[in-house]
Order: C-alpha cells, then structure tokens, then sequence
C-alpha cells in the first residue's frame, strides 16, 4: 500500500515550555488522563495508554507558554534526508540527525520553517507495548492545528517538504495527513502562526463527554463541544488548559485512503448558525479564540 507520505508516519508528539510547570504537570496527570513516563534533566514526559513514549513533553519558561517543537515520526533514516533535500532555502537544519536523550530515545533531526516552526524528526525511537485503552485516558496524539498567516505557503511546505497529501480545504482551515487518518496537522487561516490546538484520541464518544464533565469539575469549562466536527467527521470536546494551551478530546476519527476526494471550501458549507454536524453546543468562546492565538514557537536553541 502507498502512504499518504513517504517520509512522515505520524505525529508523535508536542514539547512545550510553561511559566508554571507544576500546576501543568498537575493538569495533564490528574485531569487531562496523560501518565507521568519519566523526568529528565527538567524535561516531565507524559504518556498516553498508547505505545509512543510520551505525547507531551513540559519544561520551565520564564516567559508566557512556548511551543518547542512538534515531533514527526519519519518512516526511515532516508526520508530525514528527503526531507532535507526538499527544504532548500524554504527551512533550515537546526541541528543534523543525532541520538535523543528523551524517553523512547531514537535519532532526530531538528529544522525549522521560514518563520520558525520547529520540527524534530524523530526515527526509530522505541514504542511501548500499547497498553489496554482505558476509558477516558488518551491514547494518542490525534492531530496538532498551527494557525498560518500564509497558509498556501505552509501547505506548500508540507507537500513538498513532508510529502503530506490534502484531505480537505474549508473556508478556514486546510487538513493535511499523512497516514490513514483524515488529519495529522491541519492549518488555521489567521493572522498568526501560533499553536492552534492539541488534539488527544480517547477511546469513544463516551470519553469525550465524560471528559468533558470532568475537566468543568475541575474548572476548566467546555470552550466549544461536544459536537462533530465536518471534515474528519470527529468528535470533540475543547478546552483552554494552563497558560493557553488549548487542548481538544476526540474520537472517531475518520480513516481514508488514497480514493479520498479533497474537498473545497464550497463543499465544506453550514447552515446558518451552524459549524458542525450536531447543532447542540453554543459557538467556540471568546476564551478559546483568544487563547488559540497566544502560544507561539520558541526561537530554536542551536
Ligand atoms: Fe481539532
């Protein structure tokens, strides 16, 4: 079978720096699911019940909250090299292929794109044996959205850098994937280029609306859900998390393959009042279009 990349298998993880790293570590363990994996040299590692060595990685800042980088998985040591044929004077490499001192370990190599995403392509780093799904728990990372302020430019830089395919374009937002789920990372049409959102996979439907009573219990109120989403034909529940960090439950995504027809932004349209497929939940807050606006990239340390 063909892959929907050759060079990119997934999206394993998001490194992230937060001004207060314990009421985030607390976050992520004892409302959001994630396991503590391991502490390393400052760096906390979480994990879900799946087989990747951890989802989320927190660090201090001294700032507001940064994204460090979001972590591809490459399919082989050769498409790092792919990948860096193709970056020509779109990227740069930030640092070349070496081993990781992380949990799962492996070798990355880092890059950037022209206005400071960062990459770390990450091959042949150990994965768990998965646990058993747990209801609630995520098992995953299901997809990171970027907001762009060129958003031709940047799935552009995806097509041909990552060898990501389109699977839709709405009015707002381009999904790109490179396996069999419909996204991996999808573009915010904006007028920044920060960190959108976090997307977990749980279990089931059930999850997303337990999660979604659990995390109000623990004061962080639905900011848009529980719905369905269009393109992806997902579940969802949002939430604003510690310092911004906005993270999504969701289930059921859909899995397509090469026969996929990308769809355009006129066959992506809603009724009025309406932006996803179930009509119950009020309109995405103010809290959470501000907060998706606010965690950029760091500058890459070299
Ligand atoms: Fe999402």
């Amino acid at each position: 079978m063909t892959h929907a990349s050759s060079r990119i298998s997934g999206v394993r993880s998001v490194a992230l720096s937060v001004p207060d790293l314990q009421t985030t570590c607390d976050f992520f363990t004892k409302t959001w699911g994630l396991e503590l994996a391991e502490s390393r040299e400052g760096i906390h590692y979480f994990k879900g019940t799946g087989s990747d060595a951890f989802l989320i990685s927190l660090r201090q800042s001294n700032g507001p909250a940064k994204l460090i980088d979001v972590t591809l998985r490459v399919r082989s040591l050769q498409a790092i090299e792919e990948i860096k044929a193709h970056l020509g004077s779109d990227g740069t490499v930030i640092s070349q292929t070496a081993p990781l001192n992380e949990p799962g370990g492996g070798v990355a190599c880092i890059i950037s794109d022209k206005v400071g995403r960062i990459y770390k392509l990450v091959f042949d780093d150990l994965q768990n044996e998965a646990a058993e799904e747990q209801k609630d728990r995520p098992i995953r990372l299901a997809h990171v959205v970027l907001n762009s302020d060129e958003i031709a430019v940047t799935q552009k830089f995806y097509e041909d850098v990552f060898d990501f395919s389109l699977s839709d374009r709405t009015k707002i937002m381009a999904f790109m994937r490179c396996n069999n789920d419909h996204h991996s990372i999808a573009f915010g049409d904006t007028d920044n280029n920060a960190l959108n959102h976090i997307a977990f996979l749980v279990p089931d439907l059930d999850s997303v609306m337990r999660g979604g009573g659990r995390l109000k219990d623990a004061g962080f109120p639905i900011a848009w859900g529980p719905g369905r989403h269009g393109p992806g034909n997902n579940t969802f529940n949002y939430f604003v998390g510690p310092h911004d960090i906005v993270v999504e439950y969701t289930s059921e995504v859909e899995q397509i393959n090469d026969d996929y027809k990308a769809g355009s932004p006129s066959d992506w349209t809603w009724p009025p009042g309406r932006i996803d497929q179930w009509g119950i939940s009020p309109m995405p807050n103010q809290t959470l279009k501000d907060a998706q606006k606010k965690v950029f990239f760091d500058s890459p340390k070299v």
